[in-house]
């Protein structure tokens, strides 16, 4: 697949996603037995995760958004901006995160902070995909990652590259052999 003059390679099917969302289903209705979570879906990348995730919820559960903007500079720290505001009342009530991906754990760091200014009991995250090595805040490791993937660039599932790819229903990963046999030759 190319987009953009990249080259990528289908790296999870839409059945292998549905085992891994099963998985993470399984912890998340098993750990918040007998509770009433609020799930915060963190738009746009998280949409389709979190609407085959909610699918499989078996306790009763309300749906939020929120819309996070992250500047990173090149050497300086990264700045957060929430452009949607967090859609429900989360006053001491167990919150969910569903995210699409925690790379540096930068977006993550601050919606944790301000899930607890606005009064959250208790914050976890889930994320379909997590970047360890790329973490450069130990605080936002998700609780509940569906994949650990290696640090290289994917789409799809709702994941963009410039706001392309979002609705394909498998996971893609950046070819590099691609490229290197390009440069090579
Ligand atoms: P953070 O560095 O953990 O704050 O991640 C910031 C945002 O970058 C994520 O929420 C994604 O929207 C985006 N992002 C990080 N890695 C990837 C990727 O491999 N593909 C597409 N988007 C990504
Ligand atoms: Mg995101």
């Amino acid at each position: 697949m190319e987009l953009q003059g990249m080259h990528f390679k289908e790296y999870k099917t839409p059945q292998e996603i549905d085992t891994l969302v099963g998985q993470v289903a399984g912890q998340i209705n098993h750990d918040y037995q007998g509770l009433k979570p609020v799930f915060v879906v963190v738009l746009t990348g998280a949409f389709m995760y979190a609407s085959d995730l909610l699918r499989k919820m078996t306790m009763p559960t309300e749906v939020a958004f929120v819309k996070l903007r992250s500047y990173v500079g090149t050497e300086t720290t990264g700045e957060v901006q929430e452009t949607v505001p967090v859609t429900a009342d989360i006053m001491d009530r167990d919150v969910i995160v569903i995210e699409d991906i925690i790379d540096t754990g930068l977006s993550m760091r601050y919606l944790k902070k301000r899930l607890y200014q606005l009064g959250a009991k208790t914050v976890r995250v889930t994320s379909f995909l997590f970047k360890p090595d790329a973490l450069q805040y130990p605080e936002s490791a998700p609780e509940y990652p569906a994949l650990l993937i290696p640090h290289q660039f994917v789409i799809g599932y709702g994941l963009d590259l410039d706001q392309q790819a979002r609705n394909l229903p498998s996971l893609y990963i950046y070819d590099k052999s691609k490229v290197e046999s390009v440069i090579v030759r």
